[in-house]
């Protein structure tokens, strides 16, 4: 491990004075504890990426054109039995394996403990969010007569929550050799002059990395040496909060294979050119997602020939991936993202801030940054009323009323049928 005076000597050459004076003033357990973490952190990638902060993100010099997609409701019978036979063949064998990711913080919902933890009011009796992700599955598994495994990445911050959770609810019933629980990996928070900021227990304060973490994390877990082990050959990859999230989609998958795609990925026509979602393109050639946030208004606003949305598919965290698209993916460097938020901290006197307005930078990579690194993408657009409702923001659009709408109308339907 660092030595204390090398890492002072690191920390001065990156500007980290304040790190220094906490590292003199720490007793020796928890001046142990910052050096080991300061042993990891890689400083100069940090301040590349906060470097970065102030830069334009460019994205006129690049070719971007409109996606191709199949549109499921479009498909002729014959071409949906041979995709549904395709796919189906794949999960009966038990060569399918389904990833959650749930890292993610979910502040915008305001819920206080892990997204999947949150319970939609529905029928009366409501369902977890796991829940329904377990429903999802078990329907399939009775279908096509196998056990999906199914991998839950956790970020370090909700691991713990999310595992006695589970474990309380007894994993919904789901067999618990069949569920593997990994952790996704962390930066730290730099505020505005390139400081690190500092945690309440006195460390270097990080953040999950984004859900682009999830392909390196799969890898370093073992969770895809295990996958491999298990003989599967398809792996879908989704959110944790879109309660109609279909997670084994046999047209999509057969639609994978038939197209000999190593990525896939379910889309629903975007709401309004605003709507927070991420849109597909294609950039220089090769798949793409722009996020919503990323997506510079004219590009957002623009319509094709038929009055549609030029870039109207969205990316609704429905992705589908061969096995060696997974390694391949999980070697590559992926570009990260800066989001300004706010964070708490202990400032040079000890005291916690509470900042009211952003004052620092989390640093994520997005998962669907991988997409480039592979020649095509095969897209099935399928409807957003069967496989989009998700629950992010506490009221107003995306929230647990408009979830539980669309979910029980959902339901509804099928019952009917
Ligand atoms: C995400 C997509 C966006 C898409 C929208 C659809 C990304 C970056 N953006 O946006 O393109 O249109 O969903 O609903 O994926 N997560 C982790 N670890 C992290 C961060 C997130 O596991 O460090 C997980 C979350 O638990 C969640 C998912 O990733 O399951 C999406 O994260 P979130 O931050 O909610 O993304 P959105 O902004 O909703």
């Amino acid at each position: 491990m660092i030595k204390e005076e090398d890492a002072i000597e690191l920390l001065n050459s990156y500007n980290q004075t304040h790190i220094v004076n906490l590292l003199k003033k720490l007793d020796e357990v928890k001046k142990q504890e910052l050096l080991e973490q300061i042993d990891k952190i890689d400083f100069g990638q940090i301040m590349e990426l906060y470097d970065n902060t102030k830069k334009e993100i460019e994205i006129k010099e690049n070719k971007i054109e409109a996606i191709g997609y199949l549109d499921k409701a479009k498909l002729t019978k014959e071409q949906k039995e041979e995709f549904d036979k395709l796919g189906e063949e794949v999960i009966r064998n038990g060569e399918y394996a389904v990833v959650t990711m749930a890292g993610g913080q979910g502040t915008r919902l305001g819920h206080n403990g892990p997204k999947g933890t949150f319970k939609l009011d529905v029928y009366g009796k409501g369902k977890y969010l796991f829940e329904i992700l377990v429903d999802n599955l078990q329907e399939a598994n009775q279908k096509y007569n196998t056990i999906i495994p199914w991998y839950i990445m956790t970020s370090i911050e909700n691991n713990k929550d999310t595992v006695e959770f589970l474990e309380k609810h007894n994993y919904f019933g789901y067999p618990k050799e069949n569920v593997i629980i990994f952790t996704q990996s962390e930066l730290p928070l730099v505020d505005v002059d390139g400081k690190l900021l500092i945690s309440k227990d006195l460390k270097i304060k990080e953040a999950s990395d984004g859900n682009g973490g999830t392909y390196s994390s799969l890898r370093a877990s073992g969770s895809l040496a295990d996958m491999k082990e298990r003989g599967i050959k398809w792996v879908f990859i989704g959110g944790v909060d879109n309660v109609l999230l279909k997670m084994a989609d046999v047209t999509l998958l057969g639609m994978a294979i038939k197209k000999n795609v190593q990525i896939a990925s379910k889309s629903v026509v975007k709401a309004n050119p605003h709507e927070k979602v991420g849109v597909f393109c294609k950039m220089n050639g090769h798949p793409k997602v722009i996020e919503y946030a990323e997506l510079p208004e004219k590009m957002a606003e623009e319509v094709d020939e038929n009055g549609e949305l030029k870039y109207g598919e969205s990316h609704i965290m429905c992705n589908l991936y061969t096995i060696d698209a997974i390694e391949k993916a999980s070697k590559e460097i992926l570009m990260y993202h800066s989001a300004f938020k706010k964070n708490s901290y202990i400032d040079e006197d000890g005291k916690e801030v509470i900042p009211t307005e952003p004052n620092s930078y989390k640093f994520e990579s997005f998962i669907f940054d991988a997409f480039e690194f592979f020649d095509d993408i095969a897209i099935l657009r399928g409807k957003r009323e069967d496989d989009f409702a998700p629950v992010k923001n506490k009221e107003g659009v995306d929230s647990p009323k408009t979830a539980k709408e669309l979910y029980e109308k959902y339901w509804n339907r099928q019952e009917k049928n």
